[in-house]
């Protein structure tokens, strides 16, 4: 397998794909953003950018000369991926970095969520498909888990609201969880690049936390140097609303449940390994990072 040099992202400005191509540019590659013909998204001036309609002619076209192809759309876009697949394969791409960036093929996550994973899973086994009949197509999936720096600011429900030093702890705050913060998502597509032959045709697991909701709320208090007010809950009682919530139709059901993937008693569902040397992020050059350290990039 050749070295890995020009990478076209898809999605490239949205919350993962920004610190994604932030990172592939810092470490030399050369980055072209691939963006919908009708996209109104804002993307960096300085890199190559080209608008195109996502159909496969066009697609084929727009990745032509490209080594690697990395997916990072939104949910909306992740019913798209085959033809990405088939267009990347078309132009002669080596590698894609399918649209995992969550939870990986052995998801322990809830029913309702089955009909989601569904179509992400149609993207992935076709590239594994299409992997298996053409040795010079690959494909590698990131499972990075909770997004810990994105998620836990943007979601008080997820137990911390750092504007107000308040929190919400679901039970004794001991259901331990991994987390890989933006870094460590962009430093797993650059790894991943940069290891063709160990990442080549498989999910990896990462990670750069693994902690609870106990050890953040301490760190919080140390850190602010202050008691901070806190609500303590139980998790069964998020599940049920949720999928409650789930059942009518109403709206707020994905984020009660996907907090509820993370702290739901004894069941280890926010772990994708079991621990930083069972995880792929050594490989990937995915630093451990502390709560500390977590904690003040929250506070920051
Ligand atoms: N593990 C977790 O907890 C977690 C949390 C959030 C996201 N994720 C996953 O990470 C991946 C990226 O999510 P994200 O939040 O970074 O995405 P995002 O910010 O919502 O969207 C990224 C980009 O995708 C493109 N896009 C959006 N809708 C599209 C559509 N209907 N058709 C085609 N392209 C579309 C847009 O790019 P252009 O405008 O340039 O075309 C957009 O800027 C997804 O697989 C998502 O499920 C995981």
């Amino acid at each position: 397998m050749s070295p890995i040099k020009n990478v076209a992202v898809i999605g490239a400005s949205g919350n993962f794909g920004t610190p994604i191509t932030q990172a592939l540019q810092a470490s030399g590659f050369k980055v072209t953003i691939i963006t919908r013909e009708t996209s109104t998204t804002i993307h960096p001036a300085d890199i190559s950018t080209i608008r195109t309609e996502y159909t496969l002619e066009a697609l084929t076209k727009a990745l032509n000369n490209q080594d690697a192809v990395v997916c990072v759309v939104g949910p909306g876009g992740v019913p798209l991926q085959k033809t990405f697949v088939d267009a990347a394969e078309a132009a002669g791409v080596q590698r894609f970095i399918i649209d995992d960036f969550g939870w990986g093929p052995d998801a322990r996550g809830f029913p309702e969520f089955d009909a989601i994973h569904a179509i992400r899973r149609e993207g992935w086994d076709y590239a594994a498909k299409k992997a298996k009949d053409n040795k010079n197509f690959t494909w590698t999936g990131l499972t990075t888990g909770n997004p810990i720096d994105w998620a836990m600011k943007k979601f008080p429900l997820m137990g911390f609201d750092v504007s107000k030093h308040e929190a919400i702890i679901y039970d004794q705050g001991k259901e331990r969880f991994t987390g890989t913060t933006l870094a460590g998502i962009g430093q797993a597509v650059v790894g991943t690049l940069q290891h063709p032959e160990e990442t080549a045709n498989r999910f990896l697991k990462v990670q750069s936390i693994q902690t609870c909701q106990t050890e953040l709320l301490d760190t919080f208090e140390k850190i602010t140097g202050e008691k901070w007010k806190v609500t303590r809950t139980i998790s069964k009682e998020l599940i049920e609303k949720g999928k409650e919530e789930n059942k009518a139709a109403i709206g707020g059901w994905v984020l009660k449940l996907a907090v509820s993937h993370l702290y739901d008693v004894g069941q280890g569902r926010g772990m994708v390994a079991p621990s930083r040397e069972e995880s792929d992020a050594a490989l990937l050059g995915v630093k451990e990072e502390s709560a500390e350290y977590v904690v003040a990039k929250l506070l920051g």
